[in-house]
């Protein structure tokens, strides 16, 4: 079976392609590398002793499209490709709706067109807003998203159930991913993003490196345990895992299904700070700062659809969690 991977290059698409490839798919992948490097390939041959075939463009690219459906029989496609920085798509909201929905519509389009309709969507627990309750099952309420980015989600989850209610051929997963740290246990893909960081893994991680001073705490008022903003977050491996249970459902009949992929726990800042040097060995400074905008107190997962109708469950803990994502660091400063 062939899976086109769009965005198959970046952080949680290069280790579902590791996982497609042992699970004897085959792969093709779209990326424009715009948020990731082409060397990311070279990694997946290593770590599966296996190749894919890769296009260098964008996805809102119909022509290129069209060339990849005629090229290769593609069976499904999971399709990750999209700009994905909260704060950024604030300051450039055009930028985050032109990108990640006209990339959706023209990949929806050429499917069509092609007559492959199985397609599994990256969304995120960002479209439960401020959670109903907690934990989140997939039929709480959606809305309220605070961010350009967070909107793109919520909007392209309608325009694909709208597909289906015009066209019920369609074959469609949603996977709402909660918060995903971690990385390969090779060291050879993981996150490691330029800048200054949004997320707290990867902002963790350049102060431990001493690239940054410290981390900024963002509120300890909150209604939690500690005051700490609590999330639920997800081994990255766990997470490609997820995605070959969801395309073996996918192409197996017609339907719109959501899954939240998450562990169900819930750690906060303070526990991953603590859990991070304790397994790292390492001291992370820190500094309790005022809220960060948007943010909300608490929100981990239901996961019990996932296992029920996937068969598929969150394996690995924090302590590894913490573990791999620095280990993942610590191997791409050795290579340069
Ligand atoms: P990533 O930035 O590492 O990967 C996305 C890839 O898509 C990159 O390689 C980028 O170059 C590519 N891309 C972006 N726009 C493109 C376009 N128009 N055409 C072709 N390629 C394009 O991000 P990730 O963390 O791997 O996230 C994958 C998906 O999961 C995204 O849709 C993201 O919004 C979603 N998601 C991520 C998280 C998270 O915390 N990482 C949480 C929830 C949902
Ligand atoms: N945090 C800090 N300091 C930092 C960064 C984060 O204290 O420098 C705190 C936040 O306040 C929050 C927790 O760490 O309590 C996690 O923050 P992240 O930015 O890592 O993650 P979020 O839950 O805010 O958002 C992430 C992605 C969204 C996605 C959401 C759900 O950025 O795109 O998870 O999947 F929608």
């Amino acid at each position: 079976m062939k899976i086109l991977v769009t965005g198959g290059t970046g952080y949680i698409g290069s280790h579902t392609v590791c996982e497609l490839l042992d699970n004897n798919y085959e792969v093709v992948i779209i990326d424009n590398l715009v948020n990731s490097k082409i060397e990311v390939l070279d990694s997946i041959k290593t770590i599966t002793g296996k190749d894919v075939k890769f296009y260098q463009g964008d996805v809102q690219d119909k022509e290129l499209l069209n060339k990849i459906f005629k090229e290769n029989k593609i069976d499904g496609v999971i399709h990750f490709a999209g700009l994905k920085a909260v704060g950024e798509s604030v300051q450039k909201p055009i930028l985050y709706y032109d990108n990640n929905l006209n990339s959706t519509l023209v990949l929806l389009s050429v499917m069509a067109e092609n007559n492959c309709k199985n397609i599994v969507f990256s969304s995120s627990a960002t479209v439960y807003g401020d959670p109903e309750r907690l934990p989140l099952t997939e039929d709480c309420k959606v809305g309220g998203t605070t961010n350009p980015y967070g909107t793109t989600k919520l909007m392209i989850e309608r325009i694909l159930k709208d597909l289906y209610i015009a066209d019920n051929s369609w074959s469609i997963t949603i996977l709402r991913y909660f918060n995903p740290i971690g990385a390969h246990e090779s060291g050879l893909i993981g996150e490691n993003p330029n800048g200054i960081p949004n997320n707290l893994m990867p902002y963790i991680i350049k102060v431990a490196t001493g690239e940054l001073p410290k981390l900024n705490v963002f509120g300890n008022d909150y209604d939690t345990e500690d005051g700490t903003g609590v999330r639920d977050y997800i081994h990255v491996v766990d997470l490609a895992k997820g995605h070959i249970k969801a395309i073996e459902k996918t192409v197996k009949g017609p339907g719109v299904n959501i899954y939240n992929l998450g562990t169900g726990h819930g750690y906060s800042v303070l526990d991953i700070v603590k859990t991070f040097e304790r397994v790292n060995g390492i001291e992370v400074k820190y500094e309790i700062a005022p809220r960060r905008a948007g943010d909300i107190a608490a929100c981990y997962a239901d996961p019990s659809k996932a296992l029920n109708e996937l068969g598929w469950k969150a394996e690995k803990e924090i302590d590894e969690m913490c573990k791999d994502s620095y280990n993942y660091v610590q191997s791409v400063k050795k290579g340069e």
